[in-house]
């Protein structure tokens, strides 16, 4: 959404003209209505109540203008309701992972080879079936419910994995989710599932929301999410909600031995669980299943976007364990996307955070699958021209999971006269910059750098988002608004805010809508308290290209201090010599990204702007996560070569991984142990050389702890 964002424009409301405002009006519309989405139905607002504040204020400023413009659906005719405090958070104990995904019969199959390959007895032996569970997976919002001695004490929404939302108050008003556990329990169980409505529930509350004038639900999941995250229990009493139980966070004893028998056990203690599911073994198996649910999908009763398939042994599932944010042990096999055919309005230009310059289509409001759409991304310009897209064209839609929509083809034969081939811009429509495409590359790229607003703001806002520094009050619009103002200008100048300056309009005699003493100064208590930030947050949100969180998070492992990191990518510059080559020795970094990396520290400009923001903030020293069992591995680096006798090569990193230890693909000084099995090539001889301990399987798994 971020990218699709509205920008509003600089002007002040004096100076527009009839035809800037009524554009102006439009985006505020879209605007308004989009956040009182977000915080009337979905529970889940984006910007703070004085940045919502100040865009109604903008719209009344315009329709005091232009009278004519505030007729009809304006939503300076509906009234909003007083703002209300958000939810407790919660740590969950066990973290709540998402799957990865599979589309076709060819990524189930290698999703099975890759368990296979795992478990190196399954390997060696391919006639040796390994047995999954099939379930159906249902589209609502997935909730924990902590049990401790039998009673229902804590729900608690997924969140961001690590921290959801507290809905205990909201999650007792749903029959499907039993109070207090039938026959016996562990004294501490955490059961997850998903909380969803029924298709009927669902069509018989958007015919009561239509009667009271309310708002209607795009599609089942929105109500679920919608009326589990109401701030008033009440309310959420009044929604017919449900409960799939499908798997346990923290449990203070085993539930059993297999994925079944725990399904059955879950049911035992009176929760409802997703049926039919199947035990297979193979790719056949599941694809029959696969059909056969796909043919009785619109008659379950309960949206489902696709199954998901787990293996059943537990010990099995230990071993597999997880990569990022999913489990290796599982996967969800979803139907294909829904589709529906509209007309291309217009193309529109975003500019990204690195500069990209995207093209999007501008759609006639269509519904694909339950949701309105009205924009769809066209990737680039070889993407326009290969699909021969043009505006006026009749195009079909697609939406798949959360996925942005996407223009899969045109319809030829519908094409009206005179339509034109579309035509990529060379400026940046933002700064007005060159903008270039590269050899090999398919984007286009605006060149203007830190002068380019677009790339600015966008900056900014990745600076501070969730994943990143995370400044409570700080969001999107109030980035953009300050920025317009010249109040942040660099990241640097976020800490340096005073109270003053957000209360009042540079001018000092204005006092700034929306603002209060209470709220700017919470604002600048959200900022204070991320003066000391993780080194992995600190790294994600210096925005370096093809450094998501997952890079962010294996290069702190690795250098460990910011300043350690910044010396060593300053001396990588080279492209040759140990710290260039350290780097490559990261599993998970490649080439190119080393690249941008590296790149990203050879700009002066960048180096300015990171001293100034050292000045303000403090990065602490990357701390390991917990580790299981012995920890003889803890921060030791760790090289596999050839054929070990009864682990994977993706086990033994895993296990070495899980037990703190870093696993690289080259041997050097620093490597601390070489793990040596069959058919070891060079590396072992350089081991020696180097005089690097030299292990066996089975020596590394005695200091894995067995
Ligand atoms: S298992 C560690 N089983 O799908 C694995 N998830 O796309 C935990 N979902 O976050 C998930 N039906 O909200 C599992 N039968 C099912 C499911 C299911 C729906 C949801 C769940 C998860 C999301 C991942």
């Amino acid at each position: 959404m971020a990218a699709l964002e509205i920008r509003f424009s600089a002007l002040g409301v004096a100076a527009l003209t009839a035809e800037q405002a009524d554009a102006a009006h439009q985006d505020l519309v879209a605007a308004i209505n989009h956040h009182r989405e977000r915080y009337y139905i979905l529970s889940d607002p984006e910007i703070s109540d004085a940045d919502y504040d100040a865009l109604e204020a903008r719209l009344l400023a315009i329709e005091a203008r232009f009278p004519s413009l505030g007729e009809a659906d304006s939503p300076s005719k509906t009234v909003g309701a007083a703002a209300a405090d958000g939810f407790a958070k919660v740590r969950h104990a066990v973290p709540m992972l998402s799957l990865g995904n599979a589309f076709t019969a060819q990524d189930v199959t290698d999703f099975l080879t890759g368990v296979r390959n795992f478990l190196l007895e399954y390997r060696n032996d391919p006639a040796a079936p390994i047995e999954l569970v099939a379930e159906l997976k249902i589209d609502g919002l997935s909730c924990s419910l902590r049990y401790e001695n039998g009673r229902l004490v804590q729900a608690a929404t997924r969140g961001d994995g690590q921290e959801g939302e507290d809905v205990t108050a909201n999650v007792l008003t749903i029959a499907d989710v039993p109070k207090i556990l039938a026959g016996s329990a562990p004294a501490i169980i955490e059961i997850r599932g998903e909380v969803y409505m029924s298709d009927a529930d669902f069509l018989s509350l958007n015919a009561q929301q239509h009667a009271t004038g309310a708002k209607l639900f795009a599609n089942p999941r929105n109500a679920a999410a919608g009326s589990l995250r109401q701030l008033d229990p009440a309310i959420t009493k009044t929604r017919p909600l449900r409960f799939f139980a499908y798997a346990w966070g923290e449990a203070s004893e085993p539930l059993g031995t297999t994925q079944a028998e725990c399904r059955d056990r879950l049911r035992s203690w009176g929760f409802q669980l997703n049926e039919p599911s199947r035990v297979v073994t193979d790719t056949d198996q599941i694809m029959g299943f696969y059909d056969e649910i796909q043919d009785r999908r619109p008659n379950l009763g309960f949206t489902i976007d696709g199954l998901v398939y787990k293996v059943n042994r537990l010990d099995l599932q230990q071993r597999l364990g997880f990569i990022a944010r999913a489990p290796r042990w599982a996967i969800a096999h979803k139907f294909p996307p829904e589709q529906s055919r509209t007309r291309i309005k217009g193309i529109t230009i975003q500019v990204g955070r690195t500069g990209t310059l995207t093209p999007v289509a501008e759609l006639e409001p269509i519904n694909v699958g339950g949701v309105m759409v009205s924009r769809a991304t066209l990737h680039n310009e070889d993407y326009i021209a290969a699909k021969e897209i043009r505006v006026g064209d009749l195009v079909v839609v697609q939406r798949a999971g959360d996925v942005i929509p996407q223009v899969v083809s045109v319809v030829p034969d519908q094409r009206p006269d005179g339509s034109v081939p579309f035509v990529m811009p060379e400026t940046c429509p933002v700064c007005g910059s060159h903008a270039v495409r590269e050899d090999g590359e398919a984007a286009r790229r605006c060149t203007g750098g830190l002068i380019c607003r677009a790339q600015m703001v966008e900056r900014l806002k990745h600076f501070v988002a969730r994943d990143a520094f995370d400044i409570e009050g700080l969001g999107g619009e109030t980035i953009e608004k300050f920025h317009e103002e010249g109040l942040i200008t660099s990241p640097a100048s976020i800490f340096r805010l005073t109270l003053d300056a957000i209360m009042f309009s540079p001018d000092k005699i204005l006092r700034r809508r929306g603002w209060g003493r209470q709220s700017a100064s919470n604002l600048i208590a959200g900022i204070d308290a991320r003066r000391s930030v993780g080194l992995d947050r600190f790294i994600l949100a210096l925005g370096i290209r093809q450094t998501g969180q997952q890079t962010a998070r294996l290069l702190a492992r690795h250098y460990g201090t910011f300043d350690r990191f910044r010396a060593e990518m300053e001396a990588a510059a080279d492209n040759h010599g140990e710290s260039w080559a350290n780097l490559l020795a990261i599993d998970g970094i490649g080439d190119d990204t080393a690249q941008d990396i590296v790149d990203f520290f050879a700009e002066p400009h960048n180096g300015e702007v990171l001293d100034d923001l050292l000045n303000e903030v403090t990065v602490q020293d990357f701390v390991p996560p917990a580790r299981t069992g012995d920890s003889a591995l803890a921060d030791k680096t760790i090289v596999f070569t050839g054929t070990l006798p009864t682990l994977s090569r993706g086990e033994a990193k895993a296990r070495a991984e899980a037990r703190g230890a870093k696993v690289t693909g080259s041997v050097s000084a620093k490597t601390d142990y070489v793990v040596m099995g069959t058919d070891a090539g060079s590396k072992a001889d350089k081991a020696r050389t180097l005089g690097v301990t030299v292990l066996t399987e089975e020596e590394f798994l005695a200091l894995c702890g067995g």
